[in-house]
């Protein structure tokens, strides 16, 4: 049996993705009909050994805690040496942690920015540069770096963190072409999950018609990842935004995507 690492796996769009991988019947690129076993990673150790039991009772998978912060040195060296780990090799990483800021630039502190960037950037590379030296080495395994449609519009540091993830991962997916490994950069719309409220934005300004539901996104994005293809935005109304947004002058967008989805409860 293969075996998937996640980081961020305890809630919203990685638990989605630990309950698919446990269940089975995804991605050829990792050669897997069956389940995977899981590698969950997150920083409450508490909640990760609850869904490693929850996953295994359900679909008999082995599911392996892993507490990290990984917006720590440490934190990200302990998720490299299991990556780097040749006798339980992984075959699927899905960097998938990240958190979202209350307030525009100048309410958010430096240091609040600077974790934004350790999470959203270092720890992508350096976990993609752990995983992909033995997967291309075994000639086989792949890679998904969760981004945001928040790549392509101006939004501030958590847009620009995520714009480094899609051309990070389209760069080291082109390098990569036919080792047998594969990389792809998932970009979500505004998705159901527990990020707004922990970063305490509002959501009443966001129409119903872009919510999007973690588990569909996700089949989605392992069917393209099955597919080959490099960028995942893996739902129509957000793939025919992003064609308008490649049309529309940056001024305008920046007007509008500063206001959408950032409505701040008190601080
Ligand atoms: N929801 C959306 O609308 C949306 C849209 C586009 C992109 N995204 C992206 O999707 C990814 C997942 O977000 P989500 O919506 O599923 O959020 P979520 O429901 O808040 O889940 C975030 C997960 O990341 C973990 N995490 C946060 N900071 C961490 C750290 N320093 N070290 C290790 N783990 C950490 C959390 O667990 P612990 O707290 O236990 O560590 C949790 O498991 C993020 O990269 C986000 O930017 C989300």
């Amino acid at each position: 049996m293969t075996t998937a690492l996640i980081t961020g796996a305890t809630a919203g769009i990685g638990a989605a993705f630990a309950r698919r991988l446990a269940a089975g019947g995804t991605s050829q690129s990792v050669g897997v009909g069956s389940g995977h076993n899981l590698v969950l990673v997150a920083r409450d150790t508490e909640r990760l050994q609850h869904q490693a039991t929850e996953l295994h009772d359900l679909h008999g998978i082995e599911a392996e805690v892993l507490t990290a912060d990984l917006a720590t040195d440490e934190g990200i060296a302990a998720v490299e040496k299991r990556l780097g780990d040749r006798t339980h090799p992984i075959d699927l990483l899905v960097n998938n942690a990240g958190f979202g800021n209350k307030g525009r630039f100048l309410d958010v502190s430096m240091g609040d920015e600077l974790t934004m960037l350790k999470v959203h950037c270092e720890a992508v590379l350096r976990l993609t540069s752990a995983a992909v030296t033995g997967m291309r080495e075994r000639g086989r395994g792949g890679v998904v770096n969760v981004s945001s449609v928040a790549a392509f519009v101006p939004r501030g540091t958590y847009g620009a963190s995520k714009a480094w993830v899609v051309q990070f991962t389209q760069g080291v997916a082109r390098d990569l072409t036919g080792s047998g490994v594969r990389l792809m950069v998932l970009c979500p719309g505004f998705t159901r999950t527990e990020f707004h409220s922990r970063a305490g934005m509002g959501t009443d300004n966001i129409p119903n018609w872009m919510w999007l539901d973690a588990d569909k996104l996700v089949s989605a994005a392992l069917s393209d990842l099955a597919r080959g293809k490099v960028v995942s935005i893996p739902d129509p109304r957000y793939k025919a935004l992003m064609g308008a947004v490649k049309l529309a002058p940056r001024g305008l967008l920046g007007g509008l995507t500063a206001k959408t989805g950032r409505k701040y409860g008190p601080k």
